[in-house]
């Protein structure tokens, strides 16, 4: 089976691939608001219809979540396995859209063409590039190169709780020779990449709480514990003013940059201004001494993701607030523990509670950071297949993000997973005006085809 015409398939064929993804971008599948239940369930039944549409003996299964997609395909390659998520991250706040998060639109940017809409890169556009490469496949050959078992999740964004009892209890279904999957970048927004490192992953949601209700601030201020004040002092504690983190222990795990590993990320020639004049920023923070692709790839971190309380709405209210919230995450390397931190933490924070203060915790999470050995054959298969395509040669990469599944696949599978992506750093995910180049949608379908034709050689 030959690639040339596979390659030319996806060409002619780019308009209605582009259409497809249009369709599936149009459904609202946010996994964290229950509001969208109904909408991850539809993702589900329209990415079954698109896979049955090009052969693959798939459904739609139930868990006590939204539902997984499974399907199978058979070829004479490898066994492989891709996964993608097909829900995305909540819209707010919406007034910061140039336009409907759900009514995607082809743009012109000075940078070329960019599909803009949630999702288009995280991750429905990106889990499409695959499914395009395959469908391109069986229109010109009749069959695929490889057996497929594709894997689709819908909690992705949400902590994924149904994702590992549903990987124990489909083990048999699921293993395959390796795992695909579609859920990273390309490195510094140009080179074909294959990530070999991602960090783990700790959430945690607390409120502490004083007086039993509300207080005027007139008639208690200056008496009264103030919850807000206790929060503020909290998070203030958790760095140093070197930007090291103070929980104790947290450190305990976290290797420090082999020398090889350094020498390799510095011949990547990262671009730290650019990185962050896209984002209108121009001066790294962080941890003292530490360059800034060494922080975002290999070294943990502490974030504040929201902090509420009090009164918030138009105009003044003098109060002293019963309770005051925040979600904090940390982002773990190396061999961090995140149970262990989870325990330090909630300790550090119950230590310097005043009296009369109390706090509630909720977990979000907690997966562990993720290495993937590249000794596979595979793994050089792969990158002359991405080198083939792109104009530079594919790099292997880490990355800051988090995709727990990649240490599901090899822990509880014993599957290897080949992480490959064609998002943009200003793609915006997570953030209002998410977007996808077109030149990632098309050439990364071309990427697929080509990747698979090399995996089929292989054996
Ligand atoms: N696609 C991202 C992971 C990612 C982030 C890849 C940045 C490349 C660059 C994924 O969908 C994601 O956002 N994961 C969450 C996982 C968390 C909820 C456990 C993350 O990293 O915050
Ligand atoms: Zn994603």
């Amino acid at each position: 089976m030959t690639l040339d015409p596979v390659l030319a398939q996806i060409d002619a064929d780019l308009p209605d691939a582009l259409d497809r993804l249009m369709d599936l971008l149009r459904i609202p599948s946010i996994s964290t608001d229950p509001a969208f239940k109904a909408d991850c369930d539809r993702a589900a039944d329209w990415l079954v219809e698109d896979l049955k549409s090009i052969g693959v003996d798939a459904a739609k299964r139930p868990t006590p979540g939204h539902p997984m997609v499974v399907g199978h395909i058979d070829g004479p390659g490898p066994h492989v396995l891709f996964y993608g998520h097909y829900d995305v991250q909540p819209v707010d706040p919406l007034t910061l859209w140039d336009r409907d998060p759900f009514d995607p639109q082809i743009e012109d940017t000075p940078a070329g063409k960019v599909i803009r809409g949630r999702g288009s890169s995280d991750d429905k556009g990106q889990l499409m590039t695959f499914v395009e490469a395959c469908r391109a496949w069986k229109t010109v050959h009749g069959a695929l190169p490889c057996k497929i078992t594709f894997f689709f999740e819908g909690e992705e964004e949400s902590g994924s709780p149904s994702l590992v009892p549903f990987m124990k209890e489909n083990a048999d279904e699921l293993k395959s020779d390796m795992a695909l999957i579609c859920d990273t970048a390309l490195f510094d927004s140009r080179v074909p990449a294959i990530t070999t490192m991602l960090r783990g992953m700790l959430g945690e949601e607390l409120t502490i709480k004083a007086a039993s209700k509300d207080l005027h601030s007139g008639f208690f201020g200056g008496v009264a514990a103030n919850p807000i004040r206790v929060l503020s002092n909290v998070i203030a504690s958790l760095h140093d003013d070197t930007g090291r983190i103070t929980v104790p222990g947290f450190y305990d795990g976290v290797p420090e940059l082999s020398n090889s590993l350094r020498a390799q990320w510095d011949g990547l020639g990262f671009d730290a201004e650019r990185f962050l004049s896209g984002v209108d920023l121009s001066v790294p923070t962080g941890e003292e001494g530490r360059s800034p692709l060494e922080m975002i790839w290999s070294r943990p971190t502490c974030e504040v993701n929201g902090i509420w309380g009090g009164y918030t709405g138009d105009g003044f209210k003098t109060v002293i607030p019963a309770e005051a919230h925040a979600k904090i995450s940390f982002r773990l390397v190396g061999d961090q523990d995140p149970h262990v931190i989870r325990e330090s933490f909630r300790k550090m924070v119950e230590e310097q509670l005043p009296e009369d203060c109390d706090v509630e915790w909720h977990a979000h999470g907690a997966s562990k950071a993720g290495q993937f050995d590249t000794e596979y054959p595979f793994y050089e298969a792969a990158r002359g297949a991405l080198s083939d395509e792109w104009p530079d040669t594919a790099a292997y990469i880490g990355c800051g993000g988090s995709i727990p599944i990649a240490g599901h696949f090899q822990n509880l599978l014993g599957t290897p997973p080949v992480l490959i992506g064609f998002g943009k750093d200003d793609d915006q995910i997570h953030s209002p005006n998410e977007k996808y180049d077109l030149e990632s949608y098309h050439k990364g379908t071309r990427s697929w085809a080509r990747v698979l034709a090399a995996l089929q050689e292989i054996g």
